[in-house]
C-alpha cells in the first residue's frame, strides 16, 4: 500500500476537517491549538509532505529557509496570505495557496453587522440594558443615523467588497469604491469607481475597508486620510487590522470626527490597542469575520482540495498564490 503523505496541521480545525485529515493523509494534529513558534514549526515539519497552517502562523522568509525539504505545499486556511512570504515560498519550490471564494458571505453579514451595530449604537445600547441603566424609552435615547440615503465607500471591490455592496443596496444606500482596477460595468452594478483612495474618502459616510493587507496598505487609514472623511462618517474594518493606524482612528473616535467604528479585525491580534476598549462608539469583535460552521468547513475543505490536488493527485492547486 502506498503511504499516505504527512501533514502538518498547525492550529485545531472543525471536526468535519479533521476526520478528512485523518482519512486522506498521515496528520499530525494539533489538538491543544497552541500557537507554534517558528523553531516548532520548522521542527514538528521534519519529514512531512504539507502543511495546513492559520494566519497565526507566521511563514517569513527565514522559516521557508529552514523547512526540509520534504515539504511541497503549504495551505493556509484563510483568503487573507499577508502571513505568508509568497515569494520566498516560491523561490524554494513551495507552492503557497489560500482560500478564496468560500467566506466571502460570512464576511460581508460581519462587515454589515459592524455598520448597523455603529450606525445605531447597539454597544451602547447594549451596555446600558445589562447594567441596568434603561429607565424606559424617550424619543431621544441612544439616537443613530439611517443608512438608507448615505455613502458607503468600499475599499478594495474583490469578492467580499462586492458582497457587501449588495448588501448595502439592500438597505438603500449609494455605492462607491476604490479599487486597483476598475471592475466591468456588470460587476459594478451601478456603483461609482474612485481612481483614488483619498477621493472615495471624501465621499464615504460610512467606509467599509475589504482591500488585502500588503506593503502598500500598511498603515493606509493614517491620520490625514481620516481628516478626508465627512465629519460624523463611520469606519468599519473586515480585512486586517495592520490597515489603520490606530492611534489616528481612536483619536477621531474621541473627537468625535468620526461617529463610530465597527471593528472585527485589529493590528497584532489578539493584543489589540486596549484604548479601544474604553470607546463606547467602537463596537469591536473578535475577529469572526468567517466564524460559521458551514463556512469554516468549506474552508478547511478548499484547503484541503489544494493540499489533495499536489500530494495526492499530482495536479496544479486550485487556489495557488502567486
Ligand atoms: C481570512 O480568511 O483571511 C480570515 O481573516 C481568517 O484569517
Amino acid at each position: 500500500m502506498m503511504r499516505k503523505p504527512t501533514i502538518l496541521v498547525t492550529r485545531r480545525m472543525p471536526p468535519a476537517v479533521e476526520a478528512r485529515l485523518k482519512r486522506d493523509y498521515d496528520a499530525r494534529l494539533n489538538p491543544d491549538d497552541r500557537i507554534y513558534s517558528s523553531e516548532e514549526l520548522i521542527a514538528k515539519a521534519a519529514g512531512a509532505d504539507g502543511m495546513l497552517i492559520c494566519s497565526s502562523d507566521k511563514i517569513t522568509p527565514e522559516v521557508v529557509a529552514h523547512l526540509p525539504e520534504s515539504v511541497k505545499i503549504i495551505a493556509t486556511f484563510s483568503v487573507g496570505y499577508e502571513h505568508i512570504d509568497v515569494m520566498a515560498c516560491e523561490a524554494r519550490g513551495v507552492i503557497a495557496t489560500n482560500t478564496p471564494g468560500v467566506l466571502t458571505d460570512a464576511t460581508a453579514d460581519i462587515a454589515f453587522l459592524l455598520i448597523l451595530a455603529a450606525a445605531r449604537r447597539a454597544y451602547e445600547a447594549q451596555t446600558m440594558l445589562r447594567q441596568g441603566q434603561w429607565t424606559g424609552w424617550h424619543t431621544t435615547m441612544l439616537l443613530g443615523i439611517d443608512l438608507a440615503g448615505k455613502r458607503l465607500g468600499i475599499f478594495g471591490m474583490g469578492r467580499i467588497g462586492q458582497a457587501v455592496a449588495r448588501r448595502a443596496l439592500g438597505f438603500g444606500m449609494e455605492i462607491h469604491y476604490h479599487n486597483r482596477s476598475r471592475l466591468p460595468q456588470e460587476l459594478e452594478a451601478g456603483a461609482t469607481y474612485h481612481p483614488t483612495l483619498e477621493s472615495l474618502l471624501q465621499v464615504s459616510d460610512v467606509l467599509s475597508i475589504n482591500a488585502p493587507s500588503t506593503p502598500e496598505t500598511r498603515n493606509i487609514l493614517n491620520a490625514e486620510r481620516i481628516a478626508l472623511l465627512p465629519d460624523g462618517a463611520i469606519v468599519v474594518n473586515t480585512a486586517r487590522g495592520d490597515m489603520v493606524d490606530d492611534a489616528a482612528l481612536i483619536g477621531a473616535l474621541r473627537s468625535g470626527k468620526l461617529r463610530a467604528a465597527g471593528l472585527d479585525v485589529f493590528a497584532g491580534e489578539p493584543n489589540l490597542n486596549k484604548e479601544y476598549l474604553s470607546l463606547p462608539n467602537a463596537y469591536l469583535l473578535p475577529h469572526i469575520g468567517s466564524a460559521t460552521i458551514e463556512t469554516r468547513d468549506r474552508m478547511g475543505f478548499t484547503a484541503l482540495d489544494n493540499l489533495d490536488a499536489v500530494l495526492l493527485h499530482g495536479r496544479p492547486a486550485p487556489n495557488r498564490l502567486w
